[in-house]
């Protein structure tokens, strides 16, 4: 079968379409056909060596997280009644045309919702509600989304809006831009001119924010910091502006905002990411949030997809179809 695979670490040039064994469904798992390979800001990262204390990856290896499609055949244990079923499968490879998964990784995906919505919000949707919890988005209040025509981020202003909060989306561009307004965000502001963190607190009228999720890092990340009100809360879990935002603990002390790292403590737990799972496909179903899937490219075109996500060109969403 045909699949993208890493034989060193290195740049988008390293991803190379090529033929490999077909995948065997052993003992508690399952062949998953895919029709849609999830793309993440993390693929490119672990593409380039990084990550590999959380995100082991031993050369070569076929990159990717998963995706969307039909059980082909299942292993020994295993309920015959899955082959055939319509799935998500959240794996540690992905960009190929089958894959294989512990049972205990599939998802059955709603009738209502194609196989390219559920790919889209297969990681995306868990971080993105994962954050939403965890924060407790109040009805009102000033909520600042970086990255916010992101996978994740795009899919945050969505739930920040359905709490009934007041968003402001922050975003390089005015493409990106358009998008996050059209997804619900009040007011939105281009983080990549001067003075941009001055006309978030201008939109709040002077204070801040009461809540900032900080998709960028780096320093995006610790200039989103200095946009929240005294007393308000921070979180953090983007990485593609540089690395993890650096936060002075005791400017968040004086300050009383709580800062609270979402990635610190590794990938969440994953009883609580098949709950989530489960919520964001029912609420993608219901159309309740909308992922906007911005890009698409064949398989062999995955080295596409990570050009365009270093050079920002991307909003919303890339997936690979296969
Ligand atoms: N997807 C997940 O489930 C997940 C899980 C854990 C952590 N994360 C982290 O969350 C962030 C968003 O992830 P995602 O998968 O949804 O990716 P994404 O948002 O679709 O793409 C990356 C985003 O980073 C922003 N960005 C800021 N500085 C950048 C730079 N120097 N180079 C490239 N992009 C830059 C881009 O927006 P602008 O051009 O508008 O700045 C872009 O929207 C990433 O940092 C990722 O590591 C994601």
């Amino acid at each position: 079968m045909r699949a993208i695979q890493v034989r060193e670490f290195g740049g988008p040039e390293v991803l190379l379409p090529v033929e490999v064994p077909e995948p065997v469904a052993g003992p508690g798992q399952v062949v998953v056909a895919l029709e849609a390979a999830d793309v993440i800001y993390l693929d490119t990262l672990l593409r380039g060596g990084w990550g590999q204390d959380f995100f082991p990856r031993t050369l070569p290896y076929v990159p990717g997280h998963g995706g969307a499609g039909r059980v082909l055949s299942v292993g020994e244990g295993v309920d015959p009644g899955w082959a055939g079923r319509r799935v998500v499968a959240g794996t540690s490879t992905g960009y190929a045309e089958r894959i294989v998964a512990g049972v205990e990784e599939v998802t059955v995906v709603p009738d209502a919702l194609g196989s390219a919505e559920a790919a889209a919000v297969l990681h995306d949707g868990v971080t993105a509600l994962n954050l939403a919890r965890t924060a407790g988005i109040e009805r009102d209040e000033w909520v600042l989304v970086t990255s916010a025509a992101g996978g994740a981020g795009s899919l945050l202003v969505q739930l920040a809006r359905d709490a009934g909060a007041r968003v402001v989306a922050a975003a390089r561009g005015e493409r990106k831009l358009a998008l996050a307004r059209e997804l619900g965000a009040e007011v939105t502001v281009d983080y990549s001119s001067a003075g941009w963190e001055e006309r978030v607190r201008e939109a709040t009228g002077g204070a801040g924010v009461g809540l900032a999720f900080d998709g960028a890092g780096g320093e995006l990340g610790a200039a989103t910091f200095g946009t929240v009100a005294d007393g308000g809360r921070f979180l953090t879990y983007g990485t593609a502006g540089g690395g993890f935002a650096e936060i002075d603990p005791l400017s968040a002390e004086e300050r009383r905002v709580r800062v609270t790292d979402v990635l610190a403590a590794g990938p969440p737990d994953p009883l609580l990411v098949r709950e989530l799972l489960s919520q964001a496909l029912t609420l993608a179903a219901e159309g309740r949030i909308r992922p906007h899937i911005g890009a698409t490219y064949p398989l062999e075109r995955a080295r596409d997809a990570h050009v365009s996500l270093a050079e920002r060109r991307t909003v919303g969403k890339s997936l690979l179809l296969v």
